[in-house]
């Protein structure tokens, strides 16, 4: 970065479970772009209305340099996101027929299934570490159902996945490489094996990428799923770690989506709101551009602070409150514009039938133990130590902790 700036704040500072949201509110208010000297430099749109702009300003704003903080050196750009429009619409195309609802409504029964399997051993213990024992194999087990790939690489993939958003926080190039490229290994080894044994485009996202018309050149069917396995997983894993930390902090909700599953929906999207995984998604100005009354010179990156702009009080009245009856409720956690989530439908499903299952076996969900936090890239919980009491599906009853 060439401009030398006082910064404004520091994102490395240790967080809590609570405490990035007082950080934002308090930037909202003083100073809504604020410019941080970490990770090489950047800038940060903290209101709603400057994310909403940035997201949809493809001209202005573009993905194909840096769309992450802190900037990951490419081996090469990976569709979609690496693309700007128009010609990102070609590689998106296809994810958006495989990842619509009417086509992954059919992995329902087996996303309920994957979630009472993981319950049942933490109900019959009275509880456990939910983000470690059901958040993240719940996440890869959909991905997996998803993708029709075995759990255990699936579950390999996240473990990558994790040790990549460490290596690129700490800005250690030959780690980011080598997980990369171990990524990519993955990739080409599943492209590779669709492309002897397709399987049916209307449903497999690989078979749809490898037959899409306009073709895409085999290099980029390979970046494409390269992007989306990391892209998949984490941010289910997160947002239900979230999401349980919140039902744990209030009993009163917990029994009111017991009694009321059909609120569940609207509880799901003030999820989505409250505890949006996704901070680090950046782009690059193509000119000078001002922001919130700063100026972002071009060739400069700034991010789209998700968590904070869902948080934005004169958009969102009383916005630290789980609000069941919130309307209009156009949060920002699936992003907005050209790149908006293709995964809405299956991020929705998995939380639907994760919270459903873990509601219905439970009658009691408290904290049993302080929540540990991940990163600046993985934003979300990495322990979240639950005590549950409850009966299982089955009809079985589980032991009562104590
Ligand atoms: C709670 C779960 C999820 C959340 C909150 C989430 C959030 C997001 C956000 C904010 C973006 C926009 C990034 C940007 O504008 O730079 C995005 C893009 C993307 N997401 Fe998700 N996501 C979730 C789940 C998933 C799942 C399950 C998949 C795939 C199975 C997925 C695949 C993708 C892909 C491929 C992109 C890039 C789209 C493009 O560039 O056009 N996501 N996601």
């Amino acid at each position: 970065m060439t401009t030398e700036r006082p910064p404004d704040w520091d994102p490395r500072e240790p967080e809590t479970f609570d405490s990035p949201h007082a950080v934002y509110a308090d930037l909202r208010r003083r100073c809504p772009v604020p410019w941080s000297d970490a990770f090489g430099g950047f800038w940060a749109a903290t209101r709603y209305e400057d994310v909403v702009r940035i997201a949809r300003d493809n001209e202005t704003f573009s993905t194909a340099v840096q769309n992450v903080v802190p900037h990951v050196p490419r081996s090469s750009r990976r569709p979609p996101l690496h693309f700007d429009p128009p010609e990102h619409g070609i590689y998106r195309a296809p994810l958006d027929r495989v990842m619509s609802r009417a086509t992954v409504r059919r992995l329902e029964p087996a996303f309920l299934a994957a979630a009472g399997d993981l319950l049942r051993p933490m109900l019959a213990r009275g509880g456990g570490d939910y983000s470690k024992e059901f958040a993240l194999p719940f996440a890869a087990q959909c991905f997996a159902e998803f993708l029709g790939l075995p759990l255990d690489q699936v579950l390999e993939i996240r473990r990558i996945g994790v040790d990549y958003s460490f290596a690129i926080q700490d800005m250690d190039k030959p780690r980011i490489m080598r997980a990369s490229d171990e990524l990519y290994g993955i990739a080409r080894a599943l492209v590779d094996e669709r492309r002897r044994d397709p399987r049916d485009p209307a449903t497999d996202m690989v078979t749809g990428l490898l037959t899409a018309d306009p073709p895409i050149p085999g290099d980029l069917v390979v970046g494409t799923v390269r992007q989306t396995i990391v892209a998949g997983i984490g941010a289910p894993h997160a947002v239900l770690g979230s999401a349980a930390v919140h039902l744990a902090r209030e009993p009163d909700f917990q029994q009111r989506l017991r009694d009321r599953p059909d609120l569940l929906p609207n509880a799901i999207e003030e999820l989505l709101r409250l505890y949006a995984p996704y901070r680090v998604f950046a782009r690059t100005a193509t000119r000078d551009v001002e922001v919130g009354g700063r100026t972002v010179r071009a060739g400069e990156p700034i991010t789209m602070l998700f968590p904070s702009a869902n948080r934005d009080e004169t958009v969102f009245p009383d916005p630290d409150r789980l609000d069941l009856d919130r309307s209009p409720n156009r949060h920002l956690a699936f992003g907005r514009g050209a790149h908006r989530c293709p995964g809405t439908a299956l991020a929705r499903m998995q939380m639907a039938a994760a919270l459903r299952s873990l509601l219905e076996s439970t009658s009691e969900i408290t904290l049993d133990g302080p929540v540990e936090m991940f990163n600046w890239l993985e934003f979300g919980p990495k322990s979240v130590p639950l005590r549950l009491i409850g009966s299982l599906p089955t009809g079985e009853e589980a032991p009562v902790a104590g």
